[in-house]
C-alpha cells in the first residue's frame, strides 16, 4: 500500500508532457537570461530532423536551435549571423555555412535541418526548400540539454544577450533520424505529419527561464476558397 502511495506520488510530481498545439513561444526582449529548456525523450542520437517555425525582426546574430554537451558546447546548433541569409550549423564542434537563404524577417518561416554521422551531411531547408548538402561529419552526441532562446557556451548556460533570440518559437519537432524531402514538405505545409520522437511539440516536457511566454499561435484563419464552379 505504501508502495503504491508513493508511485502515486512519484508520477504526480513528475512534469507531465504538455500538448502545445495551437501555442508557440514568446521571447520578448532581449536578454541573456529567457530560454527554454526541452525534454528529449532519448538521451542520445547519431542522426537528426530538428524542425520549427520561427518569427523575427532580428538582423543581428541569433541562436535558432542549441544543443550542447559537457564537452562541446556547440554540439548541434543551428545559428544566424549577423549577415544576410547566413546560417551556420554546428555539429560536434564543426561549422559549416549556408548562404543565400531566403531567411525572411517579420514573416513566419519553417526550418528543418537534418545530420545523419554516418554519411556526415547536413542540409537546411527554409519553407520547404533544400539547401544542397554539405559535410560536416560529428558522431554519437549524448548527454545533452537541448535548448531554445539563447545559444549556450557551457551545458545549459554561457548565455549572451547579443546572441539571444527575440520573436516567437512553435511547433519544435525533433526525430533521430533524417526525414525525407517529402516528410519535411508535410511538416511545412501543416499536413499530417509523423511528430518527433526526440522531441514532440504535442507532447512537451519543457521548462521555462526567464520571461518566455506561453501563448495562443494567432494563426490566421484559413483561407476560404471563392464559390464558383467545382465547388
Ligand atoms: C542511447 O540510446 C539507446 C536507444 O535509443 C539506448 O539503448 C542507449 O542506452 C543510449 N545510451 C547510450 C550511451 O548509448
Ligand atoms: C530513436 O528513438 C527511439 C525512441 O524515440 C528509439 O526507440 C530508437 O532506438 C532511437 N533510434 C536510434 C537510432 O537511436
Amino acid at each position: 500500500m505504501a508502495f503504491i502511495l508513493l508511485l502515486v506520488m512519484l508520477t504526480a510530481c513528475a512534469a507531465a508532457p504538455e500538448d502545445l498545439c495551437g501555442q508557440m513561444l514568446v521571447f520578448p526582449e532581449q536578454t541573456s537570461k529567457a530560454n527554454v529548456v526541452l525534454t528529449t525523450l532519448e538521451d542520445n542520437f547519431s542522426a537528426a530532423t530538428v524542425c520549427f517555425r520561427s518569427i523575427t525582426d532580428l538582423r543581428r546574430a541569433h541562436a535558432l536551435f542549441s544543443v550542447a554537451t559537457s564537452s562541446e558546447d556547440n554540439a548541434f546548433l543551428i545559428f544566424k549571423t549577423s549577415k544576410t541569409n547566413e546560417i551556420e550549423f554546428y555539429v560536434g564542434g564543426k561549422l559549416v555555412k549556408f548562404g543565400e537563404q531566403d531567411y525572411k524577417l517579420n514573416e513566419w518561416q519553417s526550418i528543418c535541418a537534418t545530420w545523419d554521422s554516418e554519411t556526415g551531411l547536413v542540409q537546411l531547408w527554409l519553407d520547404g526548400k533544400p539547401s544542397i548538402m554539405k559535410y560536416i561529419g560529428g558522431s554519437k552526441i549524448e548527454k545533452f540539454t537541448a535548448l531554445l532562446g539563447q545559444d549556450q557556451d557551457s551545458l545549459g548556460g554561457g548565455f549572451s544577450s547579443s546572441q539571444s533570440f527575440v520573436g516567437m518559437i512553435s511547433e519544435v519537432q525533433m526525430w533521430n533520424y533524417t526525414r525525407s524531402g517529402c516528410d519535411i514538405e508535410r511538416y511545412m505545409s501543416e499536413q499530417n505529419y509523423l511528430p518527433g520522437n526526440l522531441i514532440n511539440w504535442r507532447s512537451l516536457e519543457y521548462k521555462l527561464t526567464g520571461r518566455v511566454l506561453l501563448n495562443d499561435a494567432q494563426k490566421s484563419c484559413p483561407k476560404r476558397k471563392p464559390y464558383g464552379k467545382g465547388y
